[in-house]
């Protein structure tokens, strides 16, 4: 035993090395409310009353602190407790789950919608199933972690890797499979969450209309929106609405921009059917909770509605604002419509010093370095949420001068 443990606290002394290593965790310990002009501030353990300004939050709308799904979670927790004691097939099935699939049916304008206890588990669940021995299955180079893990537990008769969006690529790797498998299945994240790029969805799918016809079971294209739904696209549709484009299947979370917890997965009634009889991790393993559901189902609402759209606005005008001020500064970053604003600083080193210095100025910030990131692309991930207020980005902006200038 003593031997593993010291191969184990080897590997990690290497991470640690190479700087790589995530180290402990910061515990927020509570959220104070915005006031004065400023959004809300997080305490943490540890650091005494000192309030941290959080731009490494998924909440791209802020609707984690929003009181209508807090009020719709204790609405569900008083009529159905805090668990549901089985999974969905057994007896775990409750209402709140059965609305929560409508409402995302509705939000996505498809007939029909499943939810699962997160995104990374909707993604394993969807690829499985819908991967035969006579599959070819092609997938992004910078796909999320649950896509690379999902091909992994799948059995395909081929496996392909095209260039991060690289369209001669991908169609190249579709006509390579001709005569060899039956079924193809693209897959990519919509938004890219360490860059906020997005893939080309009417690219993607024009390939698919123009080579379906070619395999006898046609082409399906999946999508992980994670980082979209919600918050990308004029009306928070995600990918699919900024690119005028429809793919077959689109995966999500209700984790980031709707603020609650659980993924899903919305598209075809006969689609969905197959998945709730065969997706593994949805037969096997609990739903969200009740309350969970009822919260989603109330963010989903919001941001379909007016609020949504104010919002919406919002968050826009203060990304473009980030955007603006750090190309004023001379900082490298990946300009896109998403609230992710990667600055890249491209060594880890660098990376690590402009965290820390972040940090000692009381701002919250993920530094991202291989093998999050490729090697050499190593970035800080801000993110903007509709809940910051200008000041608080025109702080974050002073810091990151003073960091410059200071020729760290
Ligand atoms: C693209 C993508 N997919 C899936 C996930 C996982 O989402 P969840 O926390 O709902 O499992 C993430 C989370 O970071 C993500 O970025």
């Amino acid at each position: 035993m003593n031997t593993l443990h010291q191969v184990l606290a080897a590997d990690l002394e290497e991470h640690r090395r190479q700087g790589i290593l995530k180290g402990q965790e910061r515990v927020i310990s509570a959220i104070v409310p915005g006031k004065d002009g400023l959004g809300p501030r997080v305490l943490l353990a540890g650091q005494g009353q000192t309030p941290y300004l959080r731009m490494n939050s998924n909440s791209y709308l802020g609707l984690d602190q929003h009181p209508a799904p807090a009020k719709a979670a204790e609405e569900a927790v008083a009529r159905y407790g805090v668990g549901h004691g089985a999974v969905r097939f057994i007896s775990g099935t409750m209402q709140p789950h059965i609305d929560l699939e409508s409402e995302l049916a509705r939000f996505h304008e498809r007939p029909a919608a499943m939810i699962f206890s997160s995104a990374y588990a909707a993604v394993l669940g969807v690829l499985a199933p819908l991967i035969t021995p006579e599959t070819a299955v092609i997938s992004d180079e910078l796909n999320h972690n649950s896509i690379i893990n999902g091909l992994r537990l799948a059995t395909p008769a081929v496996k392909k890797i095209y260039g991060h969006l690289d369209m001669a690529e991908l169609e190249k790797c579709i006509t390579e499979c001709q005569g060899q498998v039956r079924r193809v299945l693209i897959v990519s994240d919509g938004i890219f969450s360490m860059r906020g790029d997005h893939a080309p969805l009417a690219a993607i799918t024009s390939l698919r209309d123009r080579y379906g016809q070619d395999f006898a079971e046609g082409i399906l294209t999946i999508i992980d929106d994670s980082h979209g739904v919600g918050v990308f696209g004029a009306t928070g549709r995600g990918c699919e609405e900024f690119c005028r484009s429809r793919v077959d299947l689109v995966i999500g979370t209700l984790g980031k921009a709707f603020g609650v917890n659980g993924g899903y997965v919305t598209g075809a009634a006969e689609l969905i059917g197959y998945l709730r009889e065969s997706a593994a991790c949805y037969i096997y393993s609990n739903p969200i909770t009740p309350a969970e559901a009822a919260a989603a189902r109330c963010s989903v609402e919001l941001v379909a509605g007016p609020e949504g759209a104010a919002r919406l606005g919002t968050l826009r005008r203060l990304t473009r604002h980030l955007e603006q001020g750090l190309i004023e500064l001379g900082f490298q970053i990946i300009e896109s419509d998403h609230p992710i604003v990667p600055v890249v600083t491209g060594d880890t080193g660098r990376n690590r010093r402009l965290a820390d210095f972040l940090f000692a100025k009381n701002i919250l910030v993920t530094p991202l370095s291989y093998p999050v990131v490729p090697r050499g692309a190593d970035e800080i991930r801000l993110q903007v949420s509709a809940a910051h207020a200008q000041q608080d980005i025109d702080f974050l902006l002073d810091v990151l001068q003073e960091f410059a200038e200071a020729g760290s």
